[in-house]
């Protein structure tokens, strides 16, 4: 099979980290066309990858025959309704996440990727991170016991976030939930398992300019294999840098334990720790930094495209996320655990 020729839908900060990935994978994609409704970003953003087509009307970029697929990373408002179109217009999609507005436009969406038989491909790149997947590997070889406890924290301190799409409801959907917990949700149930239910609450940081979005949350998870998990998720909640991101968990013989680094420079998890109960020391796992997630997360799409379905990262795992988020605002409005279906 010849190259891949993808179209990017939307010039946006994340489009740079798909770039990144189109670039390390130049032996199997190509990227052909760009659009973006903002015509002087379309043009900055032509220039500098160097890029003939582009599009400020996105149905005239899918009426191109010489796509073959879109990179879809306009906000999540629009995801449902683009996606759309890209599969029927004959295109696969790599879609950024959150997967939709709702469940029930999320549904719409895997209708339309089973009616047409392309690939529907959520970008859930933790899953494509090789620290991740170690961290996976660990716990499967049972070098912690039985894991009975996960924690993860997100907590950036970046005031950004309040000019931005994201604070605004029918865009975003929602707040920090909404937007940027759907990694954590997806890589909680990656690591341990299927969500019975979760209690939750929320708030906004004193100098939000719109109290009704939250931007910090702690949710309680409980696993239908028993164990729980704790989320922490803010976007203007100082931590010290090196931590401002990470997951623990606890075993019975042991804890794993890995910190990301800056968020902001998209890297991975630069170490992964293994701390035995009955081991004298600690041992390290090192990976590589910052891009490689995206990288192995085109790769993918890749794969999947000539598979003909989508093998990682499907719709069904990206409304399964966004059922959960859903739980979660549901259990922070009624102040009671909520059960997932
Ligand atoms: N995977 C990740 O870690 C990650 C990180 C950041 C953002 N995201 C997701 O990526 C998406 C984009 O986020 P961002 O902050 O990079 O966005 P952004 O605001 O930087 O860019 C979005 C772009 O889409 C364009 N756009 C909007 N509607 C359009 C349309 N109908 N046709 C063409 N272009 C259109 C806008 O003009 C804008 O240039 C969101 O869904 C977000 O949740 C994912």
């Amino acid at each position: 099979m010849s190259k891949i020729r993808l179209g990017a839908l939307g010039c946006s900060v994340i489009f740079r980290s798909h770039y990144n990935g189109i670039c390390a994978n130049s032996d199997k994609v190509e990227l052909v066309a760009l659009c973006d409704i903002n015509p002087t970003k379309l043009e900055q953003t032509a220039k500098a990858y160097h890029v003939d087509k582009t599009y400020v009307n996105y149905l005239n970029m899918l009426a191109d025959p010489d796509i073959d697929a879109i990179v879809n990373t306009t906000p999540t408002v629009t995801h449902a309704e683009t996606t759309i179109a890209c599969l029927k217009a004959g295109k696969h999609v790599l879609c950024e996440k959150p997967i939709a507005m709702t469940l029930q436009e999320a549904d719409a969406m895997i209708k339309a990727e089973q009616e047409t038989g392309l690939v529907l491909q959520l970008a859930l790149q933790s899953r494509h991170s090789q620290a991740w997947r170690k961290i996976k590997e660990l716990l499967e070889a049972g070098e912690i016991g039985i894991p009975h406890t996960i924690t993860v924290t997100q907590y950036w301190n970046d005031p950004w976030v309040y000019n931005n799409w994201r604070t605004i409801k029918s865009i975003s959907g929602g707040g920090i939930i909404a937007d940027s917990s759907v990694h954590w949700i997806d890589m909680m149930r990656y690591l341990m398992g299927e969500v019975d239910s979760v209690s939750a609450t929320a708030t906004a940081s004193p100098d939000a300019p719109d109290k009704t979005i939250d931007d910090s949350s702690l949710t309680l998870f409980n696993f239908k294999s028993g164990a729980i998990g704790c989320l922490r998720n803010g976007w203007r909640n100082h931590r010290q840098p090196g931590s401002n991101e990470n997951v623990e968990i606890n075993g019975t013989q042991g804890t794993i334990r890995a910190d990301l680094r800056n968020p902001w420079t998209m890297s991975g998890i630069p170490i992964v720790s293994l701390i035995k109960c009955d081991g004298p020391t600690e041992t390290n796992f090192h990976f590589p930094l910052p891009n490689s997630r995206f990288a192995s997360q085109i790769e993918s799409f890749v794969k999947s495209i000539k598979a003909g379905k989508t093998l990682e990262c499907t719709a069904q795992e990206g409304r399964r996320a966004q059922e959960i988020q859903e739980t979660i605002y549901k259990s922070i409005k009624s102040r009671k655990w909520e059960k997932l279906a």
